[in-house]
């Protein structure tokens, strides 16, 4: 079994995390639990940046908080020096409400609306991806009312397309995202931003997918972009100051899985940044870039009580647990798979194959299809590794089901940041038949 960050197994031959034994995290806890190992959270933070440092490149490693944004991670990611990437007036909020410094802020999402403008305006946030063109006069628009000059990234879609060991170079930029590269309309939005009074044009973004394996994608999108800056830099005198990259750079989930370390894709975008920009005399800009799963992802373990099994004779075995796609929907939603141990017995030798059922009222509710275990039963803890991405950024209330907590653990202390939700919770925003909301006029 891979054990992630300081994942090992304790004296009492449990399962422990950060120096913290999950059988306890349950007991104090309950189930189900998503808990954080805060040390590999800072070690991955710090392998994006230091790698940056070593290199003398101005930087930003900017956390994309829609892989899991509460308040604590947000000044978990603040206290490591990152900035924030932020798709949605609730994401802005909740940085808000952390104490994010506001310049690090970078607004990203495809359609922004006027209430989510304003409000990253009026916080004065460091800048705004524009991802089109309703959104770019909208902006301008905004910022002129309220007097204010907005730092601005546009959002371009270079025609790469990065996923694990692929990657697709496509002619025709068909994405809802962002302006395409080679049918005109960046550069139409690069006069348009140059044109506009009250945005300044710091540069280019791109994010060319996810569970990128490779820095072949990386090095092919920064080396379209830089010729282009090169034919704007001839037509219009335009020189940029930021290149973002995106994120989407892969973890292991499974032995399938083959990641390469922060510093390496760090390395190779630096080296092919510098090549270019040398080759074409123009200078170094600042790199960017926006990991979110390569941060938080193999930090997060979901702690699950084992309930009911089901025999199918002859077939399978199904063994259930007390969450499932309202905690985890990545299986249900793209075919994700996990691993798994019994959090209780980990080194238990595996004496059956079952596969792990939600709790919902939905056949594709199933976490992991044939996963080998002990014997397990009703007194049994099941963790399953590497959620902590896209988990519970991604938990919903589906069959009312309430959201579990989260436990951040570190130098053996288990700090509880944020609460389990309750049955009345769930009903909190529900208003009785009687009282008929009215129209105001
Ligand atoms: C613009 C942008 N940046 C960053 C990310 C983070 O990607 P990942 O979590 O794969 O690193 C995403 C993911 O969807 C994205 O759309």
């Amino acid at each position: 079994m891979h054990y992630y960050g300081t994942s090992s197994v304790n004296e009492a031959g449990h399962l422990e995390i950060g120096g913290v034994d999950t059988v306890k995290i349950v007991e104090e806890f309950g189930t189900p639990v998503y808990v954080y190992d805060v040390a590999l959270i800072r070690e991955r933070a710090r392998g994006f940046k230091d790698t940056f440092a070593k290199r003398g490149i101005p930087a930003q490693v900017a956390y994309a908080s829609k892989a899991f944004s509460t308040i604590a991670m947000v000044q978990l990611a603040n206290e490591e020096g990152l900035s924030l990437d932020v798709v949605s007036g609730g994401e802005l909020y909740t940085a808000i409400a952390a104490g994010f410094p506001m310049e690090r802020i970078h607004f990203h999402g495809n359609n922004k609306s006027k209430e989510e403008l304003l409000m990253a305006i009026e916080h004065n946030i460091g800048c705004i991806v524009v991802d089109n063109f309703y959104e770019l006069t909208l902006l301008q628009e905004l910022c002129e009312q309220k007097n204010s000059k907005m730092a601005i990234l546009l959002r371009v879609t270079p025609g790469i397309e990065a996923h694990t060991h692929d990657y697709i170079l496509t002619g025709q930029e068909d994405s809802k995202f962002g302006f395409g590269l080679q049918n005109g309309q960046a550069e139409e939005a690069l006069l348009k931003a140059m044109d506009s009074p009250n945005l300044e044009l710091l540069g280019l973004h791109c994010h060319i997918g996810s569970q990128i394996f490779e820095t072949t994608g990386f090095v092919l999108a920064a080396k379209k972009i830089i010729e282009t800056l090169h034919q704007w830099k001839q037509a219009h005198g335009y020189e940029t100051k930021v290149l973002n990259l995106g994120g989407g750079f892969g973890i292991r989930y499974t032995n399938e899985d083959q990641p390469i370390q922060p510093s390496e894709y760090v390395e190779e975008i630096i080296t092919e940044v510098e090549k270019n920009m040398k080759q074409f005399g123009m200078n170094m800009p600042e790199i960017w870039i926006e990991p979110g799963r390569s941060l938080v992802g193999d930090a997060g373990t979901t702690l699950y009580k084992i309930g009911s099994r089901k025999e199918v004779p002859d077939v399978r075995q199904y063994l259930a647990i007390d969450g499932g796609m309202t905690d985890n929907i990545r299986p249900a939603l793209y075919d994700a798979k996990y691993e798994a141990v019994l959090a209780n017995k980990p080194l238990m030798e595996a004496e059956e194959t079952v596969s792990i059922a939600g709790k919902c009222c939905e056949s594709g509710d199933m976490l992991i299809w044939n996963l080998p275990l002990p014997k397990a039963n009703d007194q049994d803890i099941l963790a399953v590794f590497c959620t902590g991405a896209y988990g519970y950024s991604m938990a919903n209330n589906y069959n009312r089901i309430p959201k579990p907590p989260v436990v951040f653990v570190e130098n053996k202390e288990a700090v509880l940041v944020v609460k389990r939700e309750t049955y009345e919770d769930i009903v909190r925003l529900d208003l009785p038949l009687k009282e008929k909301a009215t129209l105001k006029k």
